[in-house]
């Protein structure tokens, strides 16, 4: 269900919840001061309690109000990259965020998101708590019709259109006197080096070792990101000549193969954005398997767009 930006606000001042779009994907919101909305929101995605969620704030002086020590290079990160696809690890004011939200971690996450209608709701309602709006496993919504494909009509649902970065957040966290990435996203590390003076290090949980208890990033031990059908990496162009490959327009894979176009190869951005969308598209044709081509660079936000697919490969 299509609502305002006025009832958007005071549905979530009421302490509903509200589907939200930003500029990497929709966001799932309830306010920071609404437990119950909160409890609602890991309820409807199927999300664990475990995962914590990013606090989103529309201003630098809010997030303030939350934390306990601002880290060294805080604020040249958060002029640089907000409002933008940036989420921060700040320790937490545990008194003021409630253990829901952070999973009983000392830490919480923050983000200024860049989208105009997140950032007037949020001028709005104050500081809102928001996963990806879609149901836990499946690929994050990026458009109106994927959150409510997720969710069914009755969700109040802001529609702010396409989401342009189509990826989530990049997530850094302080550590060791270095800030360092623990969530691959939509900001590359390498954007960081005129900031900080260095590339910070990325550490997901793959890198960590694998009797971990309390990995860096909780939610990335779930599955995720992942269609239901089986995805399979395309070999090369010549070996596979029959079915479906997820692919780029500008790649000739065969007269008897059908192309799902992830956009041209060399626009990362434009795969970026529709990576999502063509994963929920394999399912809404109720394919079993797709060919995927990952005949591409290891480096910027191709990195990230490589990580999502493996996840989506290894399910
Ligand atoms: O782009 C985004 O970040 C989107 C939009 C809506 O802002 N949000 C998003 O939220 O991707 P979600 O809940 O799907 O992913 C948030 C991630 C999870 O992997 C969670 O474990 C991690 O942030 N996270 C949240 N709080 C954390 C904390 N205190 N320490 C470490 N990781 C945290
Ligand atoms: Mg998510």
């Amino acid at each position: 269900m299509k609502i305002s930006l006025l009832e958007a606000a005071s549905r979530l001042k009421a302490g509903e919840i509200v589907a939200v779009p930003t500029e990497t994907v929709y966001g799932l919101a309830a306010s920071i001061d609404h437990t119950k909305a909160i409890e609602e929101i890991f309820t409807r995605k199927g999300r664990p309690s475990n995962n914590p969620l990013i606090i989103h704030a529309s201003t630098v002086a809010q997030i303030k109000e939350y934390v306990e020590i601002l880290p060294r290079g805080f604020f040249d990160l958060a002029q640089a990259f907000w409002p933008g696809p940036m989420t921060l690890v700040l320790p937490a004011q545990v008194r003021r965020v409630s253990p829901l939200i952070r999973a009983n971690l000392p830490t919480a996450a923050f983000r200024i998101p860049g989208h105009p209608l997140a950032l007037e709701l949020l001028a709005q309602t104050g500081p809102l708590v928001m996963p990806s709006a879609n149901l836990s496993g499946l690929p994050s919504a990026t458009s109106a019709d994927h959150v409510e494909s997720d969710f069914g009509p009755g969700l109040p649902i802001l529609d702010g259109g396409k989401c342009t970065c189509g990826l989530e957040s990049t997530i850094a966290i302080f550590n060791n006197e270095r800030w360092q990435i623990i969530r691959l996203g939509a900001l590359s590390p390498e954007a960081f080096l005129p900031v900080l003076g260095y590339v910070p290090e990325v550490s997901t949980v793959k890198g960590q070792s694998a009797n971990i208890t309390q990995p860096l990033c909780p939610g990335q031990l779930y599955r995720h990101y992942a269609p239901q059908a089986t995805l399979l990496p395309l070999p090369d162009l010549q070996s596979v000549c029959q079915g479906t490959v997820i692919g780029f327009s500008d790649r000739n894979y065969g007269e008897e193969m059908q192309v799902l176009s992830l956009g041209r190869s060399d626009n990362p951005r434009e795969i970026a954005e529709n990576l999502y969308a063509i994963f929920r598209l394999v399912d809404d044709l109720k394919l079993t398997k797709a060919w995927i081509d990952l005949d591409f660079p290891n480096t910027g936000l191709w990195a990230t767009i490589r990580e999502r697919i493996q996840k989506a490969i290894a399910k």
